[in-house]
């Protein structure tokens, strides 16, 4: 007979009593059961209760920065713009126009106003509706009730986030102690280089939990990054929204093992001055922060079993001025353009593996903490026992 797991109905998925194997202590748990992974009601309870409800990173205001620059974006199934205004100040708008619905403007660009391609109400870069033709004899029509609607953004040292949700408290309380642990890196004096998107065929929780664990490192980068020396990655307190991984070490972690690259930044304190730091800030942004630079990866969820990340890098500006900037950067690309496909490859053969109906919960090293820990923030979001 084959031994195949029954799939779990919608009611055994979201009882808590499924999940007892991980709810139990790291060396004593097990995985989150495969369903939780491709199963599109689990999905959708993720995108209630976790996305419509915390900030969610959306990258760098350097990248709009001028007024009328904007890029959209797709976040959760939900379309929205992201655009600094005339006034400089940068906002998010649902994508979505309030005549009848259209989607206003895809890519990204620089504009005066997003005119619908519709029937062409124009709403100015604060989100205004300042032309909607043919609407005089509309009664009690007023273009100020119009305005687009607004999503909640706010920014730390130049990273967004939104916020669907008009009850979440402010993006501080999110992040917690983390602004304050990370203060010597001066993100708000780094610029963002070099954006690269990736469609994955796995589930966001897949790649986040692959970043956020080193056990894979000797086995899928075991001809890159697993020359790099160091002690072990260990879990670090956390005070906020976030869970993080930090690596004593020498030399940046944003190069293969042999090249050199840009000076280190000689205003580093504590932790930061000693090795790198990896936070994941929840539910789906990492951050890789090194001597010389910081990368971040940011997922965007896009159904059960597909994700968008998205690979930012970013370097000191008294780097990026350097005039062999060009030059030096490439064998930091050639890292990460290494690194990352290895990544999605085996995130993408796990989804596939958990996939079957052979699959099953599995148990966890002591290297994986930070899965463990990941795994019951999700479950106390999706059952409801966080608030
Ligand atoms: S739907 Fe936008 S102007 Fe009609
Ligand atoms: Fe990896």
């Amino acid at each position: 007979m084959l031994d195949a797991m029954l799939p779990l109905d919608d009611a055994a998925l979201f009882r808590p009593e499924t999940y007892a194997g991980v709810r139990k202590p790291l060396l004593e748990a097990s995985t989150l059961p495969p369903a939780c992974y491709t199963s599109e009601a689990f999905y959708k309870r993720e995108v209630q209760t976790i996305f419509l409800k915390v900030w969610n990173f959306v990258g760098r205001d350097d990248r709009i920065p001028h007024g009328g620059d904007y890029f959209t974006i797709e976040f959760a199934g939900i379309p929205v713009i992201i655009v600094r205004g005339k006034d400089g100040e940068v906002r998010a708008f649902a994508n979505t126009c309030r005549h009848r619905g259209a989607l206003l403007v895809e890519g990204e660009g620089n504009c005066r106003a997003f005119r619908c391609p519709y029937h062409s109400w124009a709403f100015d870069t604060e989100g205004n509706l300042i032309v909607a033709p043919e609407m005089e004899q509309t009664k009690d029509f007023r273009l100020e009730d119009w305005s687009l609607t607004p999503v909640r953004l706010e920014r730390w040292a130049g990273f967004m986030f939104i916020n669907f949700d008009s009850e979440a408290a402010p993006l501080t309380a999110h992040l917690g102690d983390l602004p304050e642990k990370l203060a010597s890196y001066r993100f708000q004096d780094m610029a963002c280089v070099r954006r690269k998107e990736y469609d994955l065929a796995c589930n966001w929780k897949i790649y986040v939990e692959n970043a956020m664990e080193a056990y894979h490192i000797a086995t899928v980068h075991r001809s890159t990054l697993s020359r790099q020396k160091g002690k072990p990655s260990l879990p670090q307190p956390a005070a906020g929204e976030y869970c993080a991984l930090y690596k004593e070490h020498k030399g940046s972690r944003a190069l293969l093992s042999g090249d050199t690259g840009f000076p280190e930044m000689d205003h580093l304190e504590g932790q930061a001055a000693a090795g790198s730091w990896y936070p994941l800030i929840y539910p789906s942004t990492m951050f890789g922060c090194t001597y010389d630079c910081m990368w971040w990866l940011e997922l965007h969820p896009m159904g059960p079993a597909r994700t968008k990340l998205i690979v930012g890098s970013a370097f000191p500006r008294s780097s990026v001025e350097r005039p062999d900037f060009e030059e030096v950067v490439q064998r930091y690309y050639k890292r990460w353009d290494i690194s990352i496909p290895e990544d999605n490859e085996i995130s993408e053969l796990q989804q596939r593996g958990l996939a079957s109906p052979f699959a099953k919960p599995g148990r966890l090293a002591h290297m994986e903490p930070l899965v463990h820990t990941f795994n019951n923030w999700v479950l106390d979001r999706v059952l409801g026992v966080a608030a």
